[in-house]
């Protein structure tokens, strides 16, 4: 099976993008990560959202995060694109801020599992879906989302995802339904009362639940 999970290593892959040649993992850095792929060039949806991408760069590097998106367009669509982009954004004079790689032989995209099978271009061969994948400094996968090519993402989502990624990755908490940052946050259920006394000094509160159990713990982290 094509694909790659949670904790497994990004491949360190050699790819052709809008900067020129690079290996992924020094492309990276030490940095967090955020690789997205998009159908096509030159289509509405996906216009949209490269374009939501770029006005967010500010928000992406405040969080230490490398931007790159990706499609089987050649580097030249890519290049030329990226003008649309950012006129779509009524700012036709700066460049697309992060690179696009060209995957124009389809391999990352079967190797990473990011195909979708029901979008075929004239020759019948299937497009990429909308895959999102975030690499932590490890270079390791932290999350990965996958929607169709008839769905665009939502970019704020994945600002508060990231945020909870790059909070839980500190402090042994997890994030609820919703969190976003300066919100309480849960107590892992693996850490003993002792410990989270011991690890949150803004203190730990339960709720009281019909079970009598106590796993709904929260602090503030
Ligand atoms: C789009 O970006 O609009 C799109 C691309 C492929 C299939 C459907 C929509």
């Amino acid at each position: 099976m094509p694909g790659i999970l949670l904790g497994d290593e990004f491949p360190n892959f050699e790819a052709d993008t809008t900067i020129g040649k690079i290996r992924f993992h020094d492309f990276l850095g030490n940095s967090w990560g955020i690789l997205f792929s998009h159908p096509r060039d030159f289509t509405p949806v996906c216009t949209t959202e490269l374009a939501c991408a770029a006005r967010y760069t500010e928000q992406f590097k405040k969080r230490g995060v490398k931007m790159i998106a990706l499609s089987i367009d050649s580097v030249e669509d890519h290049r030329n694109w990226s003008k649309d982009v950012m006129a779509f954004n009524s700012d036709a004079d700066t460049a697309l801020p992060f690179p696009i790689i060209a995957d124009h032989n389809r391999k990352l995209s079967v190797d990473l599992g990011m195909l979708d099978p029901d979008e075929l271009d004239k020759d019948g061969m299937p497009l990429t879906a909308r895959c999102v994948f975030v690499i932590g400094p490890d270079k390791k996968l932290k999350l990965s989302i996958l929607y169709p090519a008839t769905t665009g993402r939502n970019f704020d989502e994945l600002l508060r995802v990231i945020d909870s990624l790059q909070l839980t990755a500190q402090k042994k908490v997890a994030t609820p339904v919703d969190w976003k940052p300066g919100d309480k946050v849960m107590v892992i259920p693996s850490l003993s009362d002792a410990e989270a006394a011991s690890l949150f000094p803004n203190g730990v509160t339960t709720k009281e639940l019909p079970s009598g159990k106590k796993y709904l713990r929260y602090t503030q982290p």
